[in-house]
């Protein structure tokens, strides 16, 4: 089968074409299944949004207009469909596509509506089925993609129930999966997102949009120079023993401690009149405030891994592209719990794109193939554990 699949919950215009075979099927027990990827476009709008260090929803619905229709010329060309002409209808070549898939939750409604609204038109230019999928989702099953295009799953249910984490710009969630389609939300943010958090606190040292690969990078010259730092910051809800979290303390924890030491914003990175101490601090900074992050998220889904007996521990969103995370979760699941397998997604995977909408779609069509969905609609809070 094969399934083109579109993604526009935030500000990431995605679209990619996927071959996906199964016998047996994952809905059936997972016997075997293979997966392909004839082409995964991702066209970020960062140098858009980095101007106002964050995602103008009204702005990156513009965007996903304009970039939509290139996007999908790209993703057929590289997937080797060939070239049509503008009205979509009549194609040189005919690609054989089996089914449309699109994002219609959760994200940014008004960037929701233009992936859905390109969906239906192509889907009735083509006469094809289209399925809606949950991003939350998506990023789960993310981990079930290799950049080699390959991959061969055979009986998904040995990694039953998982304790999922998604971590993102506008997320962050413990989800237990007892199956596909399975989910309970066991906990999550109270107020900021760790990827929002990522983004403030990169905002406050003046270091750009989007802030979590600025600050993975400023972290990393301080462990270079290992440089002790000073620097304490909280680690917000670690104790309590429920699986929420709140991130909007440790940012404005970030701003009073920055706003106390006699960096000023001029001498900040931000001005470019950078000076030995300032970069040093803002590296230390940087990797307190990462490390604070890591060790909550680590705490709490350590902790879920253990009280529900997961077989396994699945990360997912564009936080787990952080490469001290995922050593960090990878060392001490090792060391704590042995025998439970561990997964985060390739990194170009744990960010946002169409792949990972694609393999959900398939999911969901199998267990019901027949379902069809006339109405789709943008849902801007669509949970997991709801449909
Ligand atoms: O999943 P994603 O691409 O989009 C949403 O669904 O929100 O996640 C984007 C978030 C941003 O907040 C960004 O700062 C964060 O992921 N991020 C990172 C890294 N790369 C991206 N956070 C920490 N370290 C990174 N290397
Ligand atoms: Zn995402």
């Amino acid at each position: 089968m094969i399934i083109l699949a579109i993604e526009t919950s935030c500000d990431d215009t995605a679209i990619a074409i996927l071959e996906i075979s199964a016998q047996g099927g994952p809905a059936s027990g997972g016997k075997n299944w293979k997966l392909e990827i004839l082409s995964n476009i991702v066209s970020s709008q960062v140098k858009l949004h980095a101007k106002y260090g964050g995602v103008f929803p009204s702005l990156a619905k513009r965007e996903h207009q304009k970039n939509l229709p290139i996007v999908f010329k790209r993703a057929l060309k590289e997937a080797g469909f060939g070239i049509f002409n503008d009205q979509f209808s009549i194609f040189k070549k005919k690609p054989k596509i089996d089914l449309i898939a699109v994002t219609n939750g959760p994200g940014l409604e008004p960037c929701l509506w233009t992936g859905i609204n390109f969906a239906k038109d192509l889907a009735k230019k083509m006469n094809l089925p289209i399925v809606p999928t949950n991003h939350i989702e998506a990023h789960i099953l993310a981990n079930f993609i290799r950049s080699n295009y390959k991959l061969q799953i055979t009986n998904y249910k040995n990694l039953l129930p998982a304790v999922c984490l998604v971590v993102s710009g506008g997320h962050t969630q413990l989800i237990l999966a007892k199956g596909l389609g399975k989910y309970q939300i066991l906990g999550e943010t109270r107020d900021d997102a760790a990827g929002e958090c990522f983004d403030k606190v990169a905002r406050i040292l003046g270091l750009g949009y989007p802030g979590g690969p600025a600050i993975a990078a400023a972290a990393a010259k301080l462990q270079i120079t290992n440089h002790k730092s000073q620097i304490k910051l909280p680690r917000p809800m670690m104790a309590q023993k429920n699986y929420d979290f709140s991130f909007s303390g440790l940012k404005t924890a970030v701003l009073y401690k920055y706003q106390k030491s006699n960096i000023s914003a001029q001498g900040g990175p931000a001005s470019g009149g950078k000076t030995q101490k300032s970069k040093e601090y803002i590296n230390a900074m940087c990797a307190e405030v990462q490390q604070a992050i890591i060790d909550v998220l680590l705490k709490k889904a350590l902790k879920a891994a253990k009280d529900f007996k997961a077989k396994s521990v699945i990360l997912g969103g564009g936080v787990t592209a952080n490469e001290e995370l995922r050593k960090q979760f990878k060392e001490k699941i090792e060391k704590e719990l042995p025998n439970v397998k561990f997964f985060v997604p390739e990194t170009k995977f744990s960010t946002d794109n169409a792949a990972m909408v694609g393999l959900a779609a398939y999911f969901n069509y199998l267990k019901n193939p027949k379902k069809k969905y006339p109405d789709i609609e943008a849902k801007a809070n669509l949970r997991i554990d709801k449909s």
